[in-house]
């Protein structure tokens, strides 16, 4: 569990060791988990994030040259650049650069960069690490420079980083959470209209309980863009720009079977996301529970976005009294199974997963009890 300060603190403190003096701006970003709509957002429709208590710190201060070096706790090595590069390196400061060339696309070229990053966000598990690394770099940047922006457009800039420099075509989701989500709350984000609205969560008679498969597959990153293009393919045999205003009643129109099943999951998705808020709003949490099971059935058999070990926790957690509902979570191919459950018991339920995902898999996932935090420019932390 960390809060804000304890990142941003850690990040200033890092940076004054790694350079020698103070950083001039530090911005801190959650990560997020995602209650339900997933494989949503870039097909324009409905998700229902949450960003969570792990953070990420950007600390940096503008140089008189154009020089970048960039420091993270994670790793020994300051990396050094010679300005910003016009390429992708392949490791994590594709992203800090990306936001940077965005702004300076936007706003003129910025000066070099002193950069140190902190973290308690893990890496590779579906938590969006990298969209609070896309976020907290925009942010701290943005204000060393003195440039004013919409927080919408915050988010835009971090997706163009990420799609057209890391190359990964991701949709608008964890940018948006990680910069607008209000502690307490989901979000109801509508990604055609980017209009949002809190719906509150649970109280504290139920917890999230996000259970780490330790599966990272190569493969993820073209799958995701893959995945992208047959939905991009089925909206185009609908003669639609996006898969957001299809239906159930359209899809006998698709005759690929593979891009028919990848709009069904699409459909079916936006449709229990609209439902699971209802269920928020109308402080029924249990009433998630189908949603979630469903959401996880579409994404296995429609979508083929999960794997044996996502499966297995899933069932796992179906197969335990005090659980309400789970599913996959994010972009799929390993990372987090997402539980709801009921918070008395949850070390009972955390030894049955991990007992049962021992045996079949002979390792042991990882367990985050994550709450619900602000976004970085949350209405209330501004
Ligand atoms: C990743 C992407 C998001 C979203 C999810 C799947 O997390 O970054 O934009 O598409 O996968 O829902």
């Amino acid at each position: 569990m960390s809060a804000p300060h304890q990142l941003d603190q850690r990040a200033r403190a890092g940076f004054r060791q790694a350079f020698g003096y103070p950083p001039g701006a530090v911005a801190v970003a959650p990560g997020r988990m995602n209650i339900i709509g997933e494989h949503t957002d870039y097909n324009e429709g409905y998700v229902l994030p949450a960003a969570i208590d792990r953070h990420l710190a950007v600390a940096l201060r503008l140089r008189r040259d154009s020089q970048i070096a960039m420091r993270s706790d994670r790793f020994q090595a300051t990396v050094h650049l010679d300005g910003l590069p016009s390429r992708r390196q392949g490791n994590w400061t594709d992203y800090l650069v990306g936001v940077a060339r965005e702004i300076d696309q936007e706003h003129g070229p910025g000066p070099g960069l002193d950069v140190f990053v902190a973290s308690d966000l893990p890496v590779g598990s579906g938590l969006s690490s990298s969209g609070a690394l896309e976020v907290a770099s925009a942010v701290a940047m943005l204000a060393a420079r003195g440039i004013e922006v919409p927080v919408i457009e915050i988010a835009r800039l971090c997706q163009a980083a990420e799609n057209d420099f890391v190359g990964a075509r991701t949709g608008i989701m964890d940018q948006f959470t990680a910069l607008k989500a209000r502690g307490g709350n989901a979000m109801l984000l509508d990604c055609r209209s980017l209009e949002d609205e809190q719906v509150p969560l649970p109280d504290g008679r139920f917890a999230w309980l996000l259970a780490d498969s330790r599966v990272r597959h190569e493969l993820a990153g073209s799958a995701y863009n893959q995945r992208r293009e047959e939905c991009e393919a089925a909206a185009g045999a609908l003669g639609l720009s996006s898969l957001r205003d299809a239906t159930e009643a359209d899809l006998e129109r698709i005759s690929n079977p593979v891009e028919r099943h990848r709009a069904r999951h699409v459909i079916t998705e936006n449709a229990r996301v609209l439902q699971a808020a209802d269920a928020l709003r109308r402080r029924a949490p249990r009433g998630l529970g189908p949603l979630l099971y469903a959401s996880h059935e579409s994404l296995r058999l429609d979508f083929a976005v999960s794997c044996r070990e996502l499966d297995c926790l899933v069932e796992l957690a179906a197969g335990t009294p005090q659980v309400i509902g789970a599913r996959m979570m994010g972009g799929g191919f390993g990372g987090c199974v997402l539980v709801l459950a009921e918070s008395a018991g949850m070390d009972d339920l955390e030894q049955h997963l991990a007992e049962g995902y021992a045996d079949e898999f002979h390792k042991a996932p990882e367990f985050y009890r994550v709450r619900s935090v602000d976004g970085a420019m949350s209405e209330r932390s501004r």
